[in-house]
């Protein structure tokens, strides 16, 4: 008997379920999949697939799980493209220039942030990503970051507070004045917003100290810890992630042995940021190191109009597996699952019985094409919670 509105995908080729009880990449050939009340009713061989309200023939063509974008910067106003093309002739990156934004962001309207918002979004969701994570931290106001974490909340439920980005121009002369108003009452105004909160750690930004009061005082106030850590230069952004039972450490592009390995024991998730790496001419991660030592990685855009303006996931696996030593099985993986482990989620990433049916058919007979064939718009059609919001299935 068909199940109650249920949809049939069925000859699919490999369908990616990461769903084998082991927290690795997982997928079957020949397979089809029941889609029931927004979730995964059924995966199992074609040949034995159940009947359906309606279907969906894949041809064997690849489906694997909706992308999670575990990191992106989407609330902002304006753009750096004159940034890009210095550093791009020689001009290194400095997280200074995060204050152009905040500028433009402040200046502009509500409809003018939530329109922007809007756009990269949806041009998320048709490069495959269905669970999208977003920060604040181009306000720096009271006013400008709760305004900032509202309008985030309009499109995703994993929304994170970042205050703690750079100190603004105002407070220059008074930085610890500043760190009291982001653990202060501007955490106050942002935390019925917001699910996380997530802090800047890095030479230019916020030092160790700032960071875990910042980290503490979120926590206190019911907000899970995340951190912007070790990206420019060595530093202690990686112990104090531990110290603070964060989910994440975000960017780990420069890392020490002890590093590695207060990441592993402390279960902090690696979410590696490659789009950042490409956009500021410094190394990639080292996710070979990562993995070999037994930590979770995520991949993530980072998408921002500073160091990263990319909203594709498969631009993120590409590199990721040409330039960071990810396996296609490990980047994918990372890109979906492991995003899922960063935010502490266990309903996406994956396509078993009962997860969140958000999907994508790939336009290619495997999860290898994401890397194989790079910059190559390969996302046929994007399933979220059972409902198409991208593409098409014909
Ligand atoms: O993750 N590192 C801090 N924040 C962003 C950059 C923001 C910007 O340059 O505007 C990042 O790379
Ligand atoms: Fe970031």
């Amino acid at each position: 008997m068909a199940l109650p509105d249920s949809t049939l995908i069925t000859h699919i080729g490999e369908l990616v379920t990461n769903d084998d009880g082991e927290g690795t990449f997982a997928a079957r050939t020949d397979a089809a999949l029941v889609i029931a009340e927004g979730q995964v009713a059924w995966t199992g061989p074609a040949s034995r697939a159940p009947a359906a309200d309606a279907m969906v023939d894949a041809g064997g063509r690849a489906v694997l799980p909706g992308f999670v974008d575990s990191h992106a910067h989407l609330v902002f106003a304006g753009e750096r493209s004159a940034e890009f093309a210095a550093r791009m002739a020689g001009r290194p990156y400095q997280a200074g220039g995060i204050l152009t934004t905040v500028a433009a962001t402040r200046a502009a309207t509500d409809d003018a942030l939530r329109a922007n918002l809007a756009r990269l979004a949806a041009e998320m969701a048709r490069q495959g990503t269905t669970t999208l994570e977003c920060k604040s931290g181009y306000g720096l106001t009271v006013a400008d970051e709760a305004r900032s974490l509202a309008l985030a909340a309009e499109v995703t439920p994993e929304v994170t507070y970042l205050g703690a980005h750079v100190v603004p121009p105002e407070f220059k002369a008074d930085p610890d004045g500043y760190v009291d108003l982001v653990r202060g009452p501007m955490l106050a105004a942002c935390a019925p917003h917001a699910r996380w909160i997530d802090v800047f750690c890095e030479t230019g930004a916020f030092g160790a100290d700032a960071a875990a009061a910042i980290l503490a005082a979120g926590r206190a106030a019911g907000l899970g810890a995340r951190i912007h850590a070790n990206q420019l230069g060595p530093g202690p952004g990686i112990r104090v992630a531990a110290e603070a039972g964060a989910a994440s450490a975000d960017h780990c592009t420069y890392l020490t042995g002890a590093d590695v390995d207060a990441l592993v024991s402390a279960r902090v998730v690696a979410t590696l940021l490659p789009g950042a790496e490409f956009g500021t001419r410094h190394p990639y991660p080292d996710a070979r190191r990562l993995l070999d030592a037994g930590a979770t990685v995520a991949l993530a855009t980072d998408c921002n109009p500073g160091s990263s303006y990319t909203s594709s996931m498969p631009f993120c696996i590409a590199l990721a597996v040409r330039d960071m030593g990810m396996t296609t099985q490990e980047a994918v993986w990372s890109a979906t699952a492991g995003g899922a482990a960063a935010l502490r989620r266990e309903d996406v990433g994956r396509l078993g019985v009962g997860a969140r049916a958000d999907l994508i058919l790939l336009d290619a007979p495997s999860h290898v094409y994401l890397a194989y064939r790079p910059g190559v718009p390969q996302i046929a059609a994007v399933w979220q919670e059972g409902r198409l919001v991208a593409g098409s299935v014909t």
